[in-house]
């Protein structure tokens, strides 16, 4: 088995050069939209700290998902920019702003996490939610937020950690092809999550706080299926499984779903520190 027939390429890295950019914006307002992720929002809100009246960024901010909570949050008297270097996603971000603005009315702002367009010390809290994982040099990205943060300001990010993606399926051995196999060659830092506290310490900040937020997922809808498929298509043309054994692996995956027996979890780690 090797991994040299296709390079790995994480479309979220150049969302604007995917043949369909929409497919992405609709995927990410799908996972917004789930229960679970609303209370993950909030909980990482919290731990950052955003209450009314702040100056928040969103770095890397899709369709505007986290963005929309912030502005919320902060009311009239605070304000929400949103950054992200795919114009794609800000159209979206920018049209469903409109629709549903509460709260503070954001602004979107065309940009790249690795040279943010604002001045030193400009936001009260700079956020990154799901971006880290997916951007290589992305200390780069945490020294930007760190420059863009006011003195006693906050820094607050959160990612995925997919050393922790567990299913429950019979076959271990396949899983694991199939999963970590995606993982390693898919995203720039598949442990992202539990490396954050120790990045922000690294970055200089002071008082690092982490949390771990457990996502569980036990309906097997449309979203969990799509995410699943992608990965087995993906671990097939890399030909780390032959397409007859990943194919199996999604009945097995079907086969306890309609048993009402699907389990799936994810460990998000959200870490906050102070600007010195
Ligand atoms: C998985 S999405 C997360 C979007 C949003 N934060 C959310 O939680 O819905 C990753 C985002 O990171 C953005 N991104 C990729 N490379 C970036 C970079 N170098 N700087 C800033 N954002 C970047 C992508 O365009 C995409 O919007």
């Amino acid at each position: 088995m090797t991994s040299s027939i296709l390079p790995a390429v994480d479309p979220y890295r150049a969302i604007d050069r995917q043949t369909d950019p929409r497919r992405f914006a609709r995927l990410l307002e799908a996972r917004g939209s789930q229960p679970h992720q609303a209370r993950l929002r909030r909980g990482f809100l919290s731990l950052a700290g955003v209450g009314a009246g702040m100056r928040v960024l969103d770095v890397g901010c899709g369709t505007g998902v986290v963005t929309r909570d912030v502005a919320a949050r902060v009311g009239l008297g605070g304000s929400v920019v949103g950054v992200d270097p795919s114009r794609a996603l800000l159209t979206v971000a920018r049209r469903r702003t409109e629709a549903e603005g509460t709260g503070a009315r954001p602004t979107f702002r065309h940009g790249d996490g690795l040279a943010l367009p604002f001045a030193p010390a400009s936001f009260d809290v700079t956020l990154a939610v799901t971006v880290l994982l997916h951007v290589p040099s992305s200390d780069r990205v945490l020294g930007e937020m760190v420059r863009v943060t006011r003195p006693g300001g906050r820094v607050a990010v959160l990612d995925q950690d997919f050393g922790t993606f567990a299913i429950d399926v019979p076959d271990r051995a396949l899983t694991r092809r199939i999963v970590d196999g995606h993982a390693e060659r898919f995203y720039a830092e598949p442990w992202s999550g539990r490396t954050l506290g120790r990045r922000l310490r690294l970055a200089g900040l002071a008082r690092v706080r982490s949390r771990v937020f457990v996502v569980v997922d036990a309906v097997y809808d449309d979203y969990v299926r799509s995410m699943l498929e992608r990965r087995v298509d993906l671990a097939t043309r890399w030909r780390l499984v032959t397409a007859a054994a990943g194919q199996r692996w999604l009945r097995s995956v079907e086969a306890g779903a309609d048993r009402g027996d699907f389990f799936l979890s994810l460990n998000y780690y959200g870490a906050v520190g102070v600007r010195r």
